[in-house]
């Protein structure tokens, strides 16, 4: 049984599994590069670029934003190369199976929930950021509890009355208040909630309603980035850029956290924390399945959607911490507010609508991703396939896991601080990206002669580069985000030993096999 464990499904097998699926090939290579740009560009320039400069990296964080775009380069041409020769929807899931075996596959898969499941969860937070300074805007007010989770409604609270600035919280809500409930303080946010909700509503009536809906956002989000880049440019002041690399030192956040600031490690560590940006270019990789040309527009989908928000990340980053300095940088909706400190309230109204709209894409891409990592291993028997798999009578799309998925992110999206979900988030899709680097070298090793329609070029530096990179980014993040990651893997192993193990549909292929006379 043990040899099940490195057990490898064919290529055969996928491309067998290709040939008969009921998905519709309707996707070209710009309908792939829009959906990888509608998956990139989210939180992590609309909202992360505010810690990141704040506590991480100061007027360097435009240099954060260069080493995590290095190494996600390097993971990218990484998956390209896997999507060119096995273009199917599990992504890295199904890259490692056919590589490594059974269990790296399952481990891997499992650390995908991670990126994709709780990447939403985080935008889904952020969103709620933007919404309530949109409705700011019109005076539009709620209390502080329906709007936050109880750690940051309590951070904020405890930030405000540190710096003597409660009046100014209370210019944002209705009531400071917490409710409290057998003395235990109560708070949810709600918008974030409920913008999961809608999302998967959407998810369930089908991809064609969602992809035509991500089109129309990721032109109003890359016009609006244009916007902040061009128009912003124009209020930089120099000397907000000098010191560009502030003297090193440890940040402490209003609740008594600390972690390593400014000099080049804050810059690295900056790179971790914004890494979170570049999430998503591997999302296309999800798409093969439905495009019309895999081999060939998914490594073009990949790579130009990663290179497009690369420059936009940089310029961006540059024009924010030109604009204020990094010491006054707002951490909730740092953009719209760089906008709103030179009185550019028009610019504050666009700014948080295109965040609004920008994000909905996100979590839209994000959570079809999952379903779509969800639905390839159901059809490999690890996970139930009466829950994952079944497709829904009339939409023809996995209903029910895209149900229990937006149940299961809403409630964390509504209960926990946008922080401690981008770092786990962060570690685990750096880990993703390492293993894939691993799995695509072993593989040339294996299968040297495999028809690579496209090849990542000079393997044996981009393959030990990729790890390099993304597991430097690793080390920088605190341990608490490693003791989760190992309770995650954890968890995930179990579930394999007492499920998956047992219902594998390539364990009971192989024994038929074996068994046959
Ligand atoms: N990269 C995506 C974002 O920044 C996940 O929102």
């Amino acid at each position: 049984m043990n040899s099940q464990l490195w057990q490898r499904k064919p290529v055969e097998h996928f491309e067998a599994e290709m040939r008969e699926s009921k998905l519709k090939r309707v996707l070209g290579k710009w309908g792939l590069t829009s959906l990888g740009i509608g998956a990139i560009i989210g939180a992590g320039i609309f909202v992360m670029t505010g810690v990141g400069a704040k506590e991480y990296a100061g007027p360097a964080l435009a240099l954060s934003f260069v080493v995590a775009g290095i190494g996600c380069t390097f993971a990218a041409l990484c998956y390209a190369e896997f999507a060119s020769f096995l273009p199917v929807e599990g992504s890295a899931y199904a890259y490692s199976y056919a590589t490594v075996g059974e269990l790296f596959a399952w481990i891997i898969g499992w650390d995908l929930i991670l990126e994709y499941g709780m990447a939403a969860s985080a935008v889904a937070v952020g969103w709620s950021g933007y919404f309530a300074k949109f409705l700011l805007l019109f005076n539009i007010k709620f209390p502080l509890w329906l709007m936050n989770d109880v750690f940051t409604a309590k951070e904020l609270v405890a930030d405000a009355v540190h710096k003597g600035t409660t009046s100014n919280l209370a210019n944002h809500y209705s009531d400071l208040q917490l409710p409290s409930f057998m003395g235990v303080d109560l708070s949810i946010n709600l918008p974030a909630l409920l913008i999961i909700w809608l999302v998967t509503a959407i998810l369930v009536r089908g991809i064609k309603q969602a992809s035509s809906t991500n089109n129309i956002m990721v032109v109003v989000k890359v016009v609006v980035v244009l916007f902040i880049i061009i128009f912003g440019a124009q209020y930089i002041n120099t000397a907000n850029w000098s010191p560009f690399i502030p003297e090193r030192g440890t940040y402490t956040d209003a609740m008594g956290g600390t972690h390593n600031a400014f000099g080049l490690l804050g810059i690295v560590s900056g790179a971790a924390y914004i890494f979170f940006a570049y999430i998503g270019f591997d999302t296309v990789s999800t798409h093969a399945g439905e495009a019309r040309n895999p081999q060939k527009d998914v490594p073009f989908g990949i790579i130009v959607s990663l290179v497009v928000s690369t420059i936009l990340y940089i310029l961006v980053a540059l024009v924010l911490t030109g604009m204020v300095s990094y010491k006054e940088i707002d951490i909730t909706a740092p953009i719209a507010a760089a906008f709103g400190a030179h009185g550019l309230t028009f610019a504050v109204l666009i700014i948080s609508i295109a965040a609004i709209a920008g994000l909905t894409s996100v979590i839209i891409v994000m959570l079809l991703g999952q379903s779509r990592v969800f639905y390839a291993i159901s059809k490999d028997g690890l996970i139930s396939k009466k829950i994952f798999g079944e497709l829904h009578p009339e939409f023809r799309t996995p209903w029910k896991a895209n149900i229990l998925i937006g149940a299961v992110v809403s409630l964390i999206a509504a209960f926990t601080p946008i922080e401690g979900i981008s770092k786990m988030v962060n570690i685990g899709t750096l880990l993703a990206f390492v293993l894939v680097s691993i799995a695509v070298w072993i593989m040339r090793k294996k299968e040297p002669n495999r028809v690579r329609p496209f090849r990542a070029p000079a393997i044996w530096f981009v393959a030990p580069m990729g790890i390099i990179f993304n597991l430097g980014m690793m080390l920088t993040l605190e341990w608490q985000n490693w003791v989760r990651l190992a309770v995650w893997l954890i968890i995930g192993l179990l579930i394999y030993f007492i499920y998956g193990r047992k219902h594998s549909v390539l364990a009971k292929i192989l024994l038929d096999e074996k068994h046959k006379p």
